[in-house]
């Protein structure tokens, strides 16, 4: 969000109407809360790993986000919901003081999910108010931050399908979030590598023409050599090879810390495959089902895609070749499977669906690069507490590009900037290989 930039009065931004953040708001907010419509009360509390938060959480987080971080800021002589509510949804903000500690999210039944509705619905009912009164010489700054907050939601909405798919994975009983409407292709692209030149090449973006994150700013020039990039994602049958082939057990594919992390763990496939009477089997949103070899493989940690492309004598890509291809190739989010086709789920590459001969390049899965998640050359971290939005989170985590399945359409761009530690795989995170020319 970049408010220390100068508002140019034409720009996509600025006609940004009070009607058009109203229509917003309701669309995305009203969007968390079909999320959870297929939930039973119990599936809304339960964490049953620390970075999987609970549903209800998770309502009630994105909530507190417009509570303090726009009414609280703006109203004269704001008087909170309630006296605790700011203590126990603050995620990781320093700069607003303490928080219910995040490894103890699934240890409250009050406030009930009951209570957290009518939170809600008394916050959107102040937003609305707030976005039709604010004055003209608030309205930049308030419409900015409102429009940070939707996109703070749009990323909470993505955590809420993998932490649902989490917590229903876990039992036995294997439920399913939603029943399934899928439908394999019959037969996907051949694996293939597209050579792409380099050079001089311009990446990220300066925010001119409507939302971006701070992360992704300033645009600024890289050099980049020649480089091919793999035409689609790997698939769930090109990893079995791997697996086959004692990928798991051979300790030079590995990097030292994903060896402790495999040691640590016992990891030997990626998460959620289970192995029924000899037959591997995938745990999704729409149930337990035999792994189709088609599928892109999702759910794998860095150190597993390292491993793979070591395996297969490639590499990662750098996250300036993903955004170099996908700008060469104009990729657009129009084509991918992304939250609104409701799969939930990366489904085989669609023979019909590439620009240019690559496919996949958003939606399905996050794909892991080999890029630490830094800041661009001239990054200026925003003052305040919106500098805890990204900035402080740079170090130790890798860059992943392109969205996922559980990604809103509207809100993955070319310059996106998604970051986890490397041992992460509750996300739909996959592989996509990279080589020298
Ligand atoms: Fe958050």
């Amino acid at each position: 969000l970049s408010q220390h930039t100068t508002e140019v009065a034409s720009s996509p931004r600025a006609r940004i109407t009070r009607a058009d953040l109203l229509e917003s708001f309701s669309r995305v907010r009203q969007c968390s809360e079909d999320i959870c419509k297929p939930l039973a009360t119990e599936d809304y509390v339960v964490q049953p790993a620390e970075d999987v938060s609970p549903p209800k959480w998770h309502l009630a987080h994105t909530t507190w986000f417009f509570e303090q971080v726009v009414l609280d800021r703006f109203e004269a002589n704001y008087r909170p919901f309630h006296s605790q509510y700011f203590f126990l949804f603050n995620s990781y903000y320093q700069t607003f003081g303490d928080r219910w500690e995040r490894p103890m999210r699934g240890s409250l039944s009050r406030p009930t999910v009951a209570d957290i509705g009518e939170y809600r619905a008394a916050i959107d009912q102040r937003m609305r108010e707030f976005i039709q009164r604010v004055d003209e010489e608030h309205w930049p700054a308030a419409r900015d931050l409102i429009t940070l907050g939707l996109h703070h939601e749009q990323q909470h909405q993505e955590l809420m399908m993998t932490d649902i798919k989490y917590i229903l994975a876990i039992s036995p009983l294997n439920p399913a979030y939603v029943e399934s409407a899928y439908s394999p292709a019959k037969s996907i692209p051949e694996a293939e590598f597209i050579r792409f030149s380099g050079g001089v090449f311009e990446m990220g973006t300066d925010d001119n023409d409507g939302f971006c994150y701070d992360n992704e700013t300033p645009r600024h020039r890289v050099f980049v050599k020649d480089f091919q990039l793999m035409n689609r994602l790997v698939t769930c049958g090109e990893f079995l090879e791997f697996m086959k082939d004692g990928g798991y057990e051979a300790p030079t594919l590995w990097l030292s810390d994903g060896w402790d992390w495999k040691i640590r763990t016992g990891r030997r496939k990626p998460l959620f495959w289970e192995s029924v009477d000899g037959v591997w089997h995938i745990m999704t949103l729409t149930g337990l089902r035999p792994v189709d070899p088609d599928e892109p493989v999702c759910h794998v940690t860095y150190y597993e895609a390292a491993a793979y492309a070591r395996w297969r004598g490639k590499r990662l890509p750098t996250e300036a070749e993903w955004e170099l291809a996908a700008t060469t190739v104009k990729a657009s989010p129009e084509h991918g499977n992304l939250f609104e086709d409701a799969n939930y789920h990366p489904i085989p590459c669609q023979p019909d669906s590439g620009t240019s001969g690559m496919y996949q390049l958003f939606g399905d899965v996050w794909e892991w690069t080999g890029s630490a998640y830094l800041a661009y050359p001239g990054y200026k971290q925003e003052t305040g507490a919106l500098g805890e939005y990204n900035g402080k989170f740079m170090s130790n985590q890798m860059v992943l590009r392109g969205g996922s399945c559980a990604t809103a359409r509207d809100h993955i761009r070319v310059t996106y900037r998604n970051f986890f530690h490397c041992d992460k795989d509750w996300q739909f995170t996959g592989v996509r290989l990279a080589d020298d020319t």
